[in-house]
């Protein structure tokens, strides 16, 4: 875990919110490749889950919402986790983590057993709405973006006009005042969802939830996770939240255990119901064929944008030997990210930086390629070098520019440049021609 985050803050992935304040405990901010892998995550989440779909929506709602919402759905009264304090060393600890010394909790700081009794500790980031602070004016950030598809149920199915079974998908970010924000961005007090909320027939639930949870391993497995990786989790009844008939937690095998990464759940008709009784207005359904009118089930498939991504990366880390350019053996880092989640797709090089054919044509396929993909140019030290760089970002494709390319080797190889593939460290002769329609079949 120590080379990946060190890697994540080298290589711009990802770095400490605040940094040079002193960092802002569970708070991360994404550099530049950090960013573009976690915009590829939510761009093919958006494409499987809602634009590949006839049944699926999106929305976008809003992060403040009327404080109403939260009383309504049980989290100002019970989103919290137990909380216990170190009289020894005074550190606030969640109670439900900690180790066991003789039957009794131990401080995971300092080892003490003189801790308090555990009590309720709301992790909704309380704030107030407008210029007075007064109790009227409290509302929260939200713990989960769901609720947001919940509230706005009866609009979205009105113009949306779709029949049961079908979803409202969202990705957003949601806050969380984690007692103990660790193991990197796995428990962050600021992170992002990618939600969705599948209505259904109260018949219908239970096949939904094992045809989500199987939706969703695919998902897993076309991002590049092999399933050697994840674990499925059936939640016991007994420790299932009241109102869910049926939960799984699809686990991944981080370096620092196995953890979730989502939760599949069969939430019945709680939410809506919950939002019906408080607002007094109806959020049923109407089905035209039977005559009905009932308060729809729903399942849900909530994954967390900054676990899969930090899966993403502990999936793709790998260190191996190879030779270096004078065949000496070297350790090489490679990210062997999916083409699609890759944050660069393609490195694109002139064999040498000082002759002006060779970086023409080179800066010539980054302008033909540019529009279609992240590329990244890169002229500066030996080749060899730049295919290392390129590794360690994950990058799968590098495209190099050489004698051949501008014909100073003869007419056979004239307009054609090398592929090297990241993982083989193979290379492939192309014509330039068709360089942009073979990388995009690749990254696809
Ligand atoms: N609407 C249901 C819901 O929010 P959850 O299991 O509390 O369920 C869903 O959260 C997902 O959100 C988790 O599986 C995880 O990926 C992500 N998540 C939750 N808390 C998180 C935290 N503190 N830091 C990072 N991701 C978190």
């Amino acid at each position: 875990m120590e080379k990946i985050v060190s890697l994540c803050k080298r290589r711009g992935f990802i770095m400490q919110s605040s940094e040079i304040y002193g960092g802002l405990n569970g708070c991360w901010d994404f550099g530049p490749l950090g960013a573009e892998l976690k915009r590829n995550l939510k761009d093919f989440w958006w494409r499987r889950m809602v634009r590949e779909r006839d049944d699926v929506v999106g929305m976008d709602g809003s992060i403040l919402m009327n404080r109403q919402v939260w009383v309504a759905s049980g989290h100002e009264a019970t989103f919290s986790d137990p909380m216990v304090d170190c009289r020894n060393c005074k550190s606030r600890l969640r109670a439900d983590q900690l180790p066991e010394k003789d039957g009794k909790r131990q401080c995971a700081v300092c080892g003490s057993l003189d801790l308090t009794e555990p009590r309720a500790f709301n992790l909704m980031f309380k704030t107030y709405v407008g210029a007075t602070e007064d109790e009227s004016a409290i509302t929260y950030l939200r713990p989960e973006t769901a609720q947001a598809i919940f509230v706005q149920f009866k609009n979205i199915l009105e113009v949306a006009r779709k029949k049961l079974p079908f979803g409202i998908a969202q990705i957003g970010k949601a806050f969380r005042n984690e007692i103990n924000p660790r193991n990197f961005t796995f428990r962050s007090r600021e992170f992002e969802q990618m939600e969705l909320e599948y209505f259904c027939r109260p018949e219908g639930g239970l096949e939904l939830l094992e045809y989500w949870l199987k939706e969703r391993l695919k998902f897993y497995k076309d991002i590049g996770i092999s399933s050697e990786l994840l674990h499925i989790h059936k939640i016991p009844p007994e420790e299932c939240a009241h109102y869910s008939k049926g939960t799984y937690d699809i686990e991944f095998d981080f370096p620092f255990g196995i953890q979730e990464l989502e939760g599949v759940a069969y939430r019945t008709d709680y939410d809506l119901t919950q939002h019906q009784k408080a607002s007094g207005k109806s959020l049923e359904y109407f089905d035209e064929e039977t005559k009905q009118r009932f308060v729809p089930h729903v399942v849900e498939p909530s994954a967390g944008v900054d676990r899969t991504v930090l899966a993403l990366i502990c999936a793709a880390y790998s260190e191996e030997m190879a030779p270096d350019e004078k065949g000496k053996l070297e350790t090489r880092i490679v990210l062997k990210f999916h083409p699609r989640m890759a944050p660069i797709k393609c490195g694109i090089f002139p064999l040498l930086k000082n002759n002006e054919k060779l970086v023409r044509q080179a800066r010539e396929i980054v302008k033909i390629l540019r529009p279609h993909m992240m590329v990244f140019y890169d002229e500066s030290g030996a080749i060899g070098r730049r295919y290392r760089r390129q590794d360690e970002a994950g990058t799968p494709f590098g495209v190099t520019v050489d004698f051949d390319t501008i014909g100073e080797n003869g007419p056979t190889n004239e307009g054609t440049v090398t592929i090297r593939e990241r993982d083989s460290m193979k290379q492939e002769r192309v014509p330039i021609l068709e360089l942009k329609s073979l990388l995009l079949d690749r990254i696809d």
